[in-house]
């Protein structure tokens, strides 16, 4: 099971430092076998990287510029360096960063870059509300499949984040018979222009203590992105116990 903190923009140093018991936690032998992983801003990779060094737990980015070299691009920050940092994987094609205007095309360009750098993408996908009303939730997920993945030769270093748009920061979850149905059709897509049997699909949107056991029940989910449950570590670790029985 993975389980990853989406931090978004927050967090300071002394949040990696109540990070301590979950680092603790990871290190038992009960959980050695799942990955946890923290993908806090930018500014926080190196110090999280150092803090979590000789342990079980790994880091990773939100977020990256999709040309792969070193530039003049004031503000940016590529994958090269979040490679630098230590970070390991990385966080692309979230909602909220589509909701600025990140195309399918840039995505693409982006998971290219990483995976050249060998980070882990954690390839976000997922509908808004308008879209499941109008039954299209199928074709959203393919379309950003097909395209966020075209020409990706390293498959084995994607992992799929189903987040329904409107699940996100709402409280609201989809039914497991839903997510079964969702997560069943991207499997199929995957396997269809991927040739890919293996890859991990983990669940975003709104997971916390309450509704995690119930959606732990799920044997097609591989994990969960976890938002703004992530930055209580009370909350993160009661998670990680309550999905791995
Ligand atoms: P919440 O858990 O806060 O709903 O956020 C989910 C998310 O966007 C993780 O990437």
């Amino acid at each position: 099971m993975y389980f990853v903190a989406n931090w978004k923009m927050y967090g300071n140093t002394a949040d990696i430092n109540k990070s301590k018991s979950v680092i603790k936690l990871a290190n038992l032998k009960k959980y050695k076998v799942s990955k946890i992983i923290y993908c806090p801003p930018f500014t926080l990779l190196s110090t999280f990287c150092d803090k979590v060094k000789n342990s079980n737990i790994f880091i990773g980015a939100q977020n990256c510029h999709s040309i792969s070299e070193y530039g003049a691009f004031t503000g940016s920050i590529n994958a090269k360096l979040i490679k630098s940092t230590g970070a390991k994987y990385i966080i692309l094609g979230h909602s909220e960063n589509r909701k600025c205007g990140e195309t399918d095309i840039i995505i693409n360009r982006k998971i290219r870059s990483a995976t050249k750098e060998n980070l882990k993408v954690i390839f976000c996908i997922g509908e808004k509300l308008s879209e499941k009303r109008k039954k299209n939730t199928y074709n959203v997920l393919r379309k950003q499949l097909i395209n966020g993945l075209k020409g990706i030769k390293k498959i084995e270093n994607i992992i799929v984040a189903y987040e329904p748009v409107w699940s996100i920061g709402t409280g609201l979850v989809p039914k497991n018979s839903e997510l079964i149905k969702n997560i069943g059709n991207i499997k199929k897509i995957l396997y269809k222009f991927k040739k890919s049997k293996s890859i991990k699909i983990l669940y975003g949107g709104s997971v916390n203590p309450k509704n995690v056991k119930e959606l732990a029940k799920i044997k097609e989910i591989n994990g969960f992105l976890v938002g703004g449950a992530s930055l209580n570590p009370k909350k993160f670790i009661d998670i990680i116990k309550k999905s791995i029985i």
